[in-house]
């Protein structure tokens, strides 16, 4: 099987709520052939374990099935993609807590998520950001600004009423193509996410 580029897609989870987001995103790219490399702050286990049917650990394991999958822990800053000299194809952090973005938006860099962004803002490659929190303070609103102003694309976790869809999961789709889209990866959303008149 030939994976899609030679470069992996890096993908941060956090421990905002939303862990269906970062799953399906992640299980989105590896279906479809990409190389992903996935890791996570110690909060995202936290939050996965509240919200998840299966745990992250048996996630974990069964994307390593796939060849294009490798998974770094949010303690390891010898990894890859803590360094710039790495080509990555860029990263988003799905979903993406407050915590984080105030990190970001500060350059500090504690964990491997925060040291990966902190790389693709630096080396100027795509970094897409999927918020969650509400309601949003001034301290939320002035950090993702900065980050804003610095190119990296903030798609907040909000369904599309016009598309009237009806459950949980296809307004996950939609944000996960909403991401997909802000990296690049894909240059239109599917047909049926697309407003019609
Ligand atoms: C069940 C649960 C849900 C949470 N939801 C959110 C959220 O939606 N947004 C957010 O910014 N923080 C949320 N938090 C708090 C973060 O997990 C906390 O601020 C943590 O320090 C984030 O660390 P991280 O940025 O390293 O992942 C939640 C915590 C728990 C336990």
């Amino acid at each position: 099987m030939v994976l899609k580029y030679e470069d992996p897609v890096v993908i941060g989870i956090t421990g905002a709520s939303g862990s269906s987001l970062g799953y399906k995103t992640v299980q989105y790219l590896l279906e479809n052939d990409y190389k992903v490399i996935v890791t996570n702050t110690s909060s995202a286990r936290l939050v996965w374990k509240q919200e998840m049917d299966e745990s992250f650990g048996e996630i974990l394991e069964k994307w390593s099935e796939y060849k294009g999958f490798q998974y770094f822990s949010g303690n390891d800053l010898s990894a890859s993609i803590a360094s710039g000299s790495f080509k990555t194809l860029g990263m988003a952090i799905v979903p993406c807590s407050m915590n984080t973005i105030a990190s970001i938006s500060q350059g500090i860099t504690g964990d491997l998520v925060k040291r990966a962004a902190d790389v693709s803002i630096k080396e100027d490659r795509p970094l897409v950001i999927v918020p969650r929190e509400s309601p949003l303070n001034t301290i939320h609103l002035e950090n993702m600004t900065k980050l804003s102003k610095l190119g990296i694309k903030i798609i907040p976790v909000e369904p599309p009423f016009y598309l009237k869809f009806k459950t949980v999961d296809e307004v996950t789709d939609f944000i996960v193509q909403r991401t997909l889209l802000a990296l690049n990866l894909i240059d239109r959303l599917p047909d049926y996410m697309t407003y019609k008149s």
